[in-house]
C-alpha cells in the first residue's frame, strides 16, 4: 500500500515540525496539517515564513521549501480526513485538571474527539497513527470508537510516538536515534499498515533505525523514555544540592560520572529543574497507570522524580530570598530567560514560572527578559497559576527587550534559561548598573564563576 495523502490533526510543537519534515522528504506525498485553532493555522500560512507560530532552529527553511508544494495548513479538518489514506493524531494530551485522575492522568478528551470525527467522516479505509503521547492501551479505546461509530470502513491503528526535543526538533526529525512503530503484528492488514508507515520514513531514515513492535510496547516505550530522561535530570539535581554543602562541583561530578560508558554523558546537566510540556505530564501519567494496576511501589519510585524536581525549583527561589537578607519585598529581581530551555519559545511548565511565583509571593518586583517569549505569554503563564489577579501580575512583573535593561537597578539577577546570548553579555557593564551588593544566581550553571566574582558579583550557581 502506497501512501499518497497524509492528514495530521494538530498543528502544534509536534504536528507542525514533524509533518514539515515528512513533506520536505517525501515530495510524492501530500501532507495537510489541520487544527481547530484558526490563529495558529493562519500563522503557519503567514507569507513571511519567519512568522510561523513555533520557533525552532531550521524549521522556517523546511516549511518554505515544502509549503504550497505538498505541505498545507488548514482549518478544514473534515476535508483533510476524507482525502487521507493515513491520519496522524497529534493533539495535546495534558494532565487532567478535573474529575477522576485529576492532576495525574492524561486528559484524552481531544484524542477521543479526533477519533469520533475520523469515524464520522471516513468513507474509505484509513490508517490512524497515534503521534500524541498516550497511556498504554489507548489504541484499544481508539479502535472501539472507530469500529463502533464508523461507516464500516477498515481502520488500522498504529502507535508512532515522537521523540523530538524542542529546540532541536528539526535535527532530531532528520536524524532520529530511532523511529518506533507499533501495530497489530499478528494480523496481515496490521503488518501492511506498519509497512506503509515504514515506507514513509524510509524516504530518509535507514531501515536499521526503524523499530517495529507490538502496539502496547510502543505506547509504553514513549512514557518510559521520558521517565528515564527526567530521572537522570532529577538524579543530577539531587547531587547538585549535595555538592553545594560539600564543596564538590556538580559539573565536575557530572563529567566524571558521564565518562563511564555504561552511564553516558547526556542529560546530566544540573539545572533549576526540568520543565517542558512532556516530562512532568508523562511521569504523572505513568504514576497514575501504575497505581491503577495496584503497583504502588512502581508508582512511588517514579513519583520521586517529580518530587525532586519541585524541590529543586523551590529551593532555588528560597535561596534567593535567604541570600537577599531574608526578604525580597519591594526588591527588583531580573529574570534572564523564561522559556523552559534555550532555542524554543515554549514556556510550558518552565521552572521560571514557579520561581517567579514564589518570589512574587514574597512581594518581589520582577523584570523578565527572554529573546523569544512574548509578553503576552509570560503574563498568561502567571495568570494561569491563579496565585494573584492579572492586574497584580501586571503591576509586579515587567517585561523588557534586553538583558541589560532588565538588570538596571536590580538587587539580583537570576539566569533561568541557558540562551547562548547570556554568555556574551558584558557582565561588567551589567554589574555597574545594578544595586550593590549585586547578586547573580545562575540556575543553569552557564556562567564562569571566577569571571563573575571578578566582575564584582555575589555569585551563586546550582551545584557549586
Ligand atoms: P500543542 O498543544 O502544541 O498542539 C496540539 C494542537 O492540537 C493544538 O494546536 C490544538 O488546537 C490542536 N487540537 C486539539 N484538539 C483538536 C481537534 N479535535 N481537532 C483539531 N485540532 C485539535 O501540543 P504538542 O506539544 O504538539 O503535543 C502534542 C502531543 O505530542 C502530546 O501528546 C505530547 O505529549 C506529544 N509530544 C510532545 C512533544 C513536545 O516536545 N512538545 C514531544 C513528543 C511528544
Ligand atoms: C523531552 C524529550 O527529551 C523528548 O525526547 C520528548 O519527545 C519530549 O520531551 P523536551 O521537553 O522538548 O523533550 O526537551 P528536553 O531537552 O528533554 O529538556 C526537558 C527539560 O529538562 C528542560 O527544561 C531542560 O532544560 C531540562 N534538562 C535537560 C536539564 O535540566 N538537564 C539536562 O541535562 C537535560
Amino acid at each position: 500500500m502506497k501512501i499518497k495523502n497524509i492528514c495530521c490533526i494538530g498543528a502544534g510543537y509536534v504536528g507542525g515540525p514533524t509533518m514539515s519534515v515528512i513533506a520536505q522528504k517525501c515530495p510524492d506525498i501530500n501532507v495537510t496539517v489541520v487544527d481547530l485553532n484558526e490563529k495558529r493555522i493562519a500563522a503557519w500560512n503567514d507569507e513571511d515564513v519567519e512568522n510561523i507560530p513555533i520557533y525552532e532552529p531550521g524549521l522556517s527553511a523546511v516549511v518554505s521549501e515544502a509549503r504550497g508544494r505538498n505541505l498545507f495548513f488548514s482549518t478544514d479538518v473534515d476535508e483533510a480526513i476524507d482525502k487521507a489514506d493515513m491520519i496522524f493524531i497529534s493533539v495535546n494530551t495534558p494532565t487532567k485538571t478535573y474529575g477522576i485522575g485529576k492532576g495525574m492522568a492524561a486528559d484524552l478528551k481531544w484524542i477521543e474527539l479526533c477519533a469520533r470525527q475520523i469515524a464520522k467522516i471516513a468513507t474509505s479505509d484509513k490508517i490512524v497513527v497515534e503521534k500524541s503521547t498516550l497511556p498504554v492501551r489507548t489504541a484499544q479505546a481508539l479502535k472501539n470508537i472507530l469500529e463502533n461509530t464508523g461507516n464500516g470502513v477498515n481502520f488500522q491503528i498504529l502507535s508512532n510516538p515522537e521523540f523530538l526535543a524542542e529546540g532541536t526538533a528539526v535535527d532530531d526529525l532528520l536524524n532520529p536515534d530511532r523511529v518506533l512503530i507499533g501495530g497489530d503484528i499478528d494480523n496481515e492488514k496490521g503488518r501492511e499498515a506498519m509497512q506503509a508507515l515504514v515506507d514513509v520514513y524510509e524516504h530518509w531514515v535507514s531501515n536499521d533505525h526503524i523499530l517495529t513492535t507490538n502496539v502496547w510496547s510502543s505506547e509504553l516505550s514513549k512514557l518510559t523514555a521520558n521517565a528515564f530522561l527526567a530521572q537522570r535530570v532529577s538524579s543530577i539535581n539531587a547531587m547538585s544540592e549535595l555538592c553545594e554543602v560539600t564543596g564538590a562541583d556538580v559539573n565536575e561530578v557530572s563529567k566524571a560520572v558521564g565518562m563511564d560508558s555504561r552511564i553516558g554523558a547526556k542529560f546530566l546537566k544540573a539545572s533549576v529543574g526540568f520543565g517542558g510540556s512532556c516530562f512532568q505530564k508523562d511521569i504523572l501519567n505513568l504514576v497514575y497507570i501504575a497505581k491503577s494496576f495496584g503497583l504502588n511501589e512502581v508508582a512511588d519510585y517514579w513519583e520521586q522524580v517529580i518530587i525532586m524536581n519541585d524541590h529543586q525549583k523551590r529551593r532555588f527561589a528560597a535561596n534567593i530570598v535567604r541570600t537577599l537578607y531574608n526578604t525580597v519585598s519591594g526588591k527588583k529581581i531580573a529574570m534572564l530567560g523564561w522559556a523552559f530551555k534555550k532555542d524554543t519559545n515554549d514556556t510550558r511548565e518552565a521552572a521560571s514560572i514557579y520561581v517567579a511565583d514564589y518570589l512574587l509571593s514574597e512581594q518581589a518586583e520582577i523584570v523578565v527578559y527572554d529573546p523569544k517569549v512574548t509578553e503576552e505569554q509570560i503574563y498568561a503563564d502567571l495568570d494561569y497559576l491563579g496565585s494573584r489577579t492579572g492586574e497584580e501580575n501586571r503591576k509586579s512583573v515587567k517585561i523588557v527587550n534586553t538583558a541589560e535593561e532588565a538588570c538596571v537597578d536590580a538587587h539580583a539577577a537570576a539566569l533561568m534559561t541557558e540562551w547562548d546570548e547570556f554568555l556574551d553579555l558584558d557582565w561588567d557593564a551589567i554589574y555597574d548598573e545594578m544595586l550593590k551588593p549585586a547578586f547573580l544566581f545562575d540556575g543553569r550553571k552557564l556562567l564562569n564563576k571566577k569571571e563573575m566574582i571578578d566582575s564584582g558579583f555575589k555569585f551563586y550557581a546550582i551545584g557549586n
